[in-house]
């Protein structure tokens, strides 16, 4: 469950090719478990049709045709007034310099301007057409009016030319709705840093030791931090996952990387959901190791304990108010993640049982047990890494108050 589900999102598509991807947003907000109302606008159905949408939300689309109907007194402002946000996408620069300038001559921006909630466009449009000044004009009247612009992206256009004005992708969009539905939710005002994936400690300039960890469960944890309003930094080794839109994103490859990161930051909350080494070698070797070398003897040394180094016992400056912890334990789960949580001074520590197929590495779930410093535990049930971050992210939020 996102923070899309139960919200009410209107759609605005207006006419740009990149209509076609409208449709993919408008399911992918369905899936989220968001209620999808779509308008057209007559350009806008001249590129996709209202059943297109309709058979992705469910819902009837709304055309200018409604304008003329027996509902259309009440329409474009009730539309408006129920919605939890308003996000045209793609949202031509007709449209933009329409919004800009109050004009209201459909039912998509008589919708807009009757609209109470919060407004999102993600403009799609040739790079010419963007960067004309009264392009740029009415993007600046927009955005002074609180009205929140997503791209557009750099790319290939629809004239053949390359240029700044394509949509940006539909998984993106929906990155910026969530972070910005995110703004009044529990988290909001507070700082969450999350760190994410395996470490990587470098033997040579070509090879590391490294671990399994993909860093899905740290990327879902800062999904559900930025879903519930924080302001979040992921610091993160190399990971094949697209980091969520509004995290400022931070990267690191060693332990001593991550330590460094970390070691000039505070937040209200820390979650070190990465895999960081334990060992590293002692001597990186300047050039790569060669074969006709002969095996080499490599000689490992202690890397720094991040979160003792940051928040163990002894550590004088408090500079995280709640910190959490990851384990990821084969055997005797309860007693070695109870004796990380004092050693390495947590509030909360989530003990994953990776001996099971179904949990830790590189799969979609997890099998958590919560322990916190107070004592109390929670085992939760086997679920998708994104409850589990949910989960977490609740708790954060009750620790923090
Ligand atoms: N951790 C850390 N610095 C390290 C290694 C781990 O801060 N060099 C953090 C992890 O991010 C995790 C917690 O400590 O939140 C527990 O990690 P885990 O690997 O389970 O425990 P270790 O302390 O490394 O102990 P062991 O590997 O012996 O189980």
């Amino acid at each position: 469950m996102s923070n899309l589900s139960g919200k009410h999102i209107l759609l605005g598509v207006t006419g740009s090719i990149a209509a076609y991807k409208a449709a993919d947003l408008a399911s992918k907000l369905t899936q989220a478990g968001a209620q999808v109302d779509v308008i057209l606008t007559g350009a806008g159905e001249q590129f996709v049709t209202p059943l297109t949408f309709q058979s992705v939300t469910g819902r009837r689309a709304y055309t200018d045709q409604d304008l003329w109907g027996n509902e259309a007194h009440i329409m474009h402002v009730s539309l408006g007034k129920t919605a939890d946000m308003l996000v045209i996408a793609p949202c031509t620069a007709s449209t933009m310099a329409k919004l800009a300038h109050g004009i209201a001559d459909n039912l998509l921006t008589l919708t807009a301007l009757a609209a109470t909630c919060p407004i999102l466009i993600a403009p799609a449009m040739d790079g010419g057409m963007f960067d004309h000044p009264a392009t740029q004009e009415n993007l600046k009247t927009l955005q002074s009016r609180s009205v929140l612009v997503a791209g557009p992206a750099a790319g290939h256009l629809a004239s053949g030319l390359s240029g700044v004005g394509r949509m940006i992708e539909p998984a993106e969009v929906l990155g910026h709705i969530r972070a910005a539905l995110g703004k009044k939710g529990k988290l909001a005002g507070k700082k969450v840093i999350v760190t994410a994936g395996g470490t990587q400690e470098a033997l040579d300039p070509v090879r590391v030791i490294t671990n399994h960890s993909s860093g899905k469960q740290g990327y879902a944890l800062a999904q559900a931090a930025i879903d519930a309003g924080a302001d979040v930094t992921l610091i993160t080794t190399p990971t094949a996952l697209t980091p969520p839109v509004g995290a400022k994103i931070v990267n690191v490859k060693s332990v001593q990387e991550m330590l460094g990161a970390l070691l000039n930051e505070s937040a209200d909350a820390l979650v070190m959901t990465a895999a960081a080494a334990d060992f590293r070698p002692k001597n990186v070797a300047k050039e790569k190791m060669k074969k006709r070398d002969g095996i080499p003897q490599i000689e490992l040394e202690a890397a720094p304990d991040i979160l003792k180094t940051v928040a163990g016992p002894g550590v004088e400056q408090k500079r995280f108010n709640v910190v959490v912890g990851f384990a990821a334990e084969s055997q005797a789960l309860l007693e070695n993640a109870s004796e990380k949580l004092k050693s390495k001074g947590l509030d909360l520590i989530a003990a994953n049982d990776i001996s099971a197929t179904d949990a830790g590495f590189a799969v979609e779930t997890n099998r958590i047990t919560l322990l916190f410093a107070d004592g109390t535990k929670e085992n939760l049930p086997l679920m998708s890494k994104t409850e589990a971050a949910e989960k977490i992210t609740e708790h954060i939020a009750r620790l923090l108050e």
